[in-house]
This record gives structure tokens, C-alpha cells and sequence, in this order.
């Protein structure tokens, strides 16, 4: 008997979505380059389920339906490349390769075309919610060609997560490599909202001097209001957890330095390519570098070793919450909005609202506050930007004061708090009507004739000032 689906790479994340498609009862051929993994899989926990495994690359592509159907669940970059070229002599027409890794979009661009012109299909799909995600159910954002797409929507969609009213997150974003385009976004937008959940912490810590055990309970409380969210969840866990070896509170142990696998650089680099305006995201893959060079804050804290400190309001926990809603309102405005740019540039015809719902549940980023998007969306879908939608822009409205006074408070206090203070410029940019720029347009005309355009003229034409004689 044939199986109806492939997936080729053992990690972490391909164990859990090829136990997720057995769980479902399509029947899958595992493969891994390495057989150990391959064995070691087959004896976990793949007991009586539709599962079948090959140890090489013939009898793995033998075993399958024809149109074949291949998830490559494989390291980005290169990796891939090799993978296809492995698997080319042995496909027929009309089979479709899935990537179901975190690529970068161009390069799916390009390995779609590249295997169009074989004759194949190339199905790049984000996938989040890491391994519990990929086991249980992720959000899933599949793009390419749509006809091959549709052969695999069912195994896709039921191996999706559900949002709280039942439907499926995941659905077709569009062509080539829209998908990883939408997950890239997705992690930029991940960065934003992780640092603002770190910057709302590290307040509560050092400018307020709380406790563990007190921010612990104000997370866990916001997280019964609109911030509900798997991210503030996870915030509440962690500072309940003790160190095993310690018995002090495991994230004081932790030490302070952020890694990255690259998503938020790529969607901050997008952002400058595109000339989006995204200052948060790019703002949070700085903060990460900021705090990998540690032992130069170290040596620097002792040279710069006052810290100010100003008092803070006795409503400061009610304004927190409102900045922290807030600002992510801003990155979620950001993130959308670059998908917008991109999309309109590439063709794309991208549904936000459509997105939003997909990142309802399943992914790193799902929350209740996704679901406003949407409506949002789906109310106004060609609105410029999502803070001017009717909910948000009033919300913001609301918040403004509150969110102004706790960038102050960090920036008297002393902290490093970037994400906060680019939401609120962003704001405050984004609502001016005039801004210096007209200075620095007379400055790059001063030094190096760049030319200007004039307010009371036709922003076609160009003029140039004679500044200085020589
Ligand atoms: C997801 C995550 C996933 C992963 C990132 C983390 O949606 O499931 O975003 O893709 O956790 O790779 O990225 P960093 O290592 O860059 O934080």
C-alpha cells in the first residue's frame, strides 16, 4: 500500500508533523539522510499508526502516491538546494515538493521557478509553533502553484491548529514564495512582541523594584484581559519556575544574552529594501544584538555607573498594560503593513484578514487580539494601516497618555527600553503632517545638489538652491 504523503528529515519538527499526519490517519513514508534517527523515530512513538519508513531515497519515493507528495522538513539554506537535487532524477512530472522549513522567500522564489522549469511543484509553506505546534497542530501558510496546492489542503488543513470557532488555520496565501514571506513577517512580528513582553519586565524589575513573584501575577492577570496570548502565558510560567540546581528562580540564572536564528533580521532587512517603515522589529533584533555583547555592558556599566532614578506614578501597573497594548498594536501595524508593501509589489494579492486567522492559534504569536485584526480587516480591507482602523484607533487613543508616560518613566529610570520608545515615535511620526524633513532635504541639496520639492508646487518638479558661492 501506498502512502499519500512523504516527509524527509527527522529533526524535531518533522518527528512532530509526521506523528501529526499519522495522527490523522494519512499514511506517511518517513526518510531521513541519517538511518539512526530513521530507527530511533520508528521505535518512539509511531505504535500502531500509519507510518512507514524508507532508508533510501528510491525506496522512499517509491512508496508513494502518485502525484508524489514530499514535505522537506530540513535545515534552511543550502540544505534544501542539495535535497532537490537529490530528489530530481527521481520524481515525474507533476510531483510536488513541499518546504516546510523557515526559507527565505527569495529563495523560494527561485526554487519555484527552477522546478516549474522540470516540470514539478514547489509548495513553500511557513510553519509555526515549534515542536508542540507541528505535534498537535500548527498554523500553516502554504503558497505556489494553487492546482498542486489543492492535492494536499486536506491533509494540510486537518493537521492545522483550530482556531476557539473551529476553522482551519491554515489556507493558501498565494504565489511562489508568499508563504515564507508571511512567515518571515510572522517572526519579525514574534521578535516585536516577545521584546515588548521583555521591556514591560524589565520596568516591573528595575524601575519599580517588584518582585518575581509580583510581575509573575501581573502577567498571569493580564493574560485574563485583551493581552491574552500564548506569549504572556508562557512569560506567567517562566517566573514561576525554580532552578533545580539553585533553588533561586530560574530566570534570574539565565543569563542575558538573546540568540537568533535570523527571521527578525531578514524581516527588518525586507523592511529597508521595501522602504516600510517598521522600526519596532528591526528595533528587537538590535536589542538582541545589544544584549549578546555582554561583556561589553558589563565593562561600560561600570563606567556609566549612575542610575537615575525617578518615582513613578501610583497607576503605573494600569499604564503599563495600556502601553503594552499599545505597542503591540504599533508592531502588529508594522508587520501588516510591510505585508502590504510586499504584496502589492510582488502580486501577491494577500488577504490580512485571511492571515490573521491563521495566526489565530498554532503559532508563536496566537492570541484573542488576532481575532480584532481580522474584523478589522475584514471591515476595512484596504485600510493604509491597522491603527487607523475604527477599534484601534480609538483604542490607541485611549491608551496615548498612558503609553507616553511609561516611555518617560523608563527613560528616567534608566532603562533600555527600544521597543517601547520606536512604538511610540512610530505613532507619533506616523500622525505627523509635517515633519524636519524639509531641513534635511535643504541639507542634501546644501552639500551635494540633491534637489527638493516645494509646498506650493507640483511634487513632480525638482529645484535646486544656489547655497553657498565660492
Ligand atoms: C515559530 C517560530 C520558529 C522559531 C524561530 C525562533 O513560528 O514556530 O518562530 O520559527 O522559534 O526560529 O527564532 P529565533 O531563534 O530567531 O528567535
Amino acid at each position: 500500500m501506498k502512502s499519500v504523503i512523504g516527509l524527509y528529515g527527522l529533526g524535531v519538527m518533522g518527528q512532530s508533523l509526521a506523528l501529526n499526519i499519522a495522527n490523522h490517519g494519512y499514511r506517511i513514508t518517513v526518510c531521513n539522510r541519517s538511518r539512526g534517527k530513521t530507527d530511533a523515530f520508528m521505535e518512539g512513538k509511531t505504535g500502531g499508526l500509519p507510518v512507514e519508513a524508507a532508508y533510501s531515497l528510491e525506496d522512499f519515493v517509491a512508496s508513494l502516491e502518485k502525484p508524489r507528495r514530499i514535505i522537506l522538513m530540513l535545515t534552511a539554506g543550502p540544505v534544501i538546494d542539495q535535497a532537490i537535487e537529490q530528489f530530481l532524477p527521481l520524481l515525474d512530472e507533476g510531483d510536488i515538493l513541499i518546504d516546510c522549513g523557515n526559507s527565505f522567500y527569495k529563495d523560494t522564489i527561485r526554487r519555484n521557478r527552477y522546478l516549474k522549469e522540470k516540470g514539478l511543484h514547489f509548495i513553500g509553506t511557513g510553519v509555526s509553533g515549534g515542536e508542540m505546534g507541528a505535534l498537535l497542530g500548527p498554523s500553516i501558510m502554504p503558497s505556489g502553484d494553487r492546482e498542486a496546492y489543492e492535492t494536499v489542503d486536506e491533509i494540510f488543513r486537518a493537521i492545522s491548529a483550530k482556531t476557539p470557532s473551529g476553522e482551519a488555520c491554515c489556507s493558501y496565501i498565494g504565489p511562489d514564495g508568499s508563504g515564507h514571506y508571511v512567515k518571515m513577517v510572522h517572526n519579525g512580528i514574534e521578535y516585536a512582541d516577545i521584546q515588548i513582553i521583555c521591556e514591560a519586565y524589565h520596568l516591573m524589575k528595575t524601575a519599580a523594584g517588584m518582585t518575581n513573584s509580583q510581575i509573575q501575577q501581573v502577567f498571569a492577570e493580564w493574560n485574563k484581559g485583551r493581552l491574552h496570548s500564548y506569549l504572556i502565558e508562557i512569560t506567567a510560567d517562566i517566573l514561576t519556575r525554580k532552578d533545580e540546581k539553585t533553588g533561586n528562580d530560574l530566570v534570574d540564572m539565565i543569563l542575558d544574552r538573546a540568540g537568533q536564528k535570523g527571521t527578525g533580521k531578514w524581516t527588518s532587512m525586507e523592511g529597508l529594501d521595501i522602504g516600510a517603515v517598521i522600526p519596532t522589529i528591526a528595533e528587537s533584533v538590535f536589542a538582541r544584538n545589544m544584549s549578546a555583547i555582554k561583556e561589553e555592558r558589563v565593562k561600560t556599566s561600570q563606567v556609566f555607573d549612575s542610575h537615575p532614578k525617578a518615582p513613578l506614578g501610583d497607576d503605573f501597573l494600569e499604564q503599563l498594560e495600556e502601553a503594552v497594548y499599545a505597542a503591540k498594536v504599533c508592531c502588529y501595524a508594522q508587520g501588516f503593513r510591510l505585508m502590504k508593501e510586499a504584496s502589492e509589489e510582488n502580486g501577491w494579492n494577500l488577504n490580512y484578514g485571511e492571515i490573521a486567522l491563521l495566526w489565530r492559534a498554532g503559532c508563536i504569536i496566537r492570541a484573542d487580539f488576532l481575532e480584532d485584526i481580522k474584523k478589522a480587516y475584514d471591515k476595512e480591507p484596504d485600510c493604509q494601516n491597522l491603527i487607523l482602523t475604527e477599534k484601534f484607533r480609538e483604542e490607541l487613543k485611549t491608551a496615548e497618555a498612558s503609553w507616553r508616560q511609561i516611555v518617560v518613566d523608563g527613560i528616567a529610570n534608566g532603562c533600555y527600553i527600544p521597543a517601547f520608545a520606536s512604538t511610540i515615535n512610530y505613532f507619533d511620526g506616523y500622525r505627523s503632517s509635517r515633519l524636519p524633513a524639509n531641513l534635511l532635504q535643504a541639507q542634501r541639496d546644501y552639500f551635494g545638489a540633491h534637489t527638493y520639492q516645494r509646498v506650493d508646487a507640483d511634487p513632480k518638479e525638482y529645484f535646486h538652491t544656489v547655497w553657498e558661492t565660492v
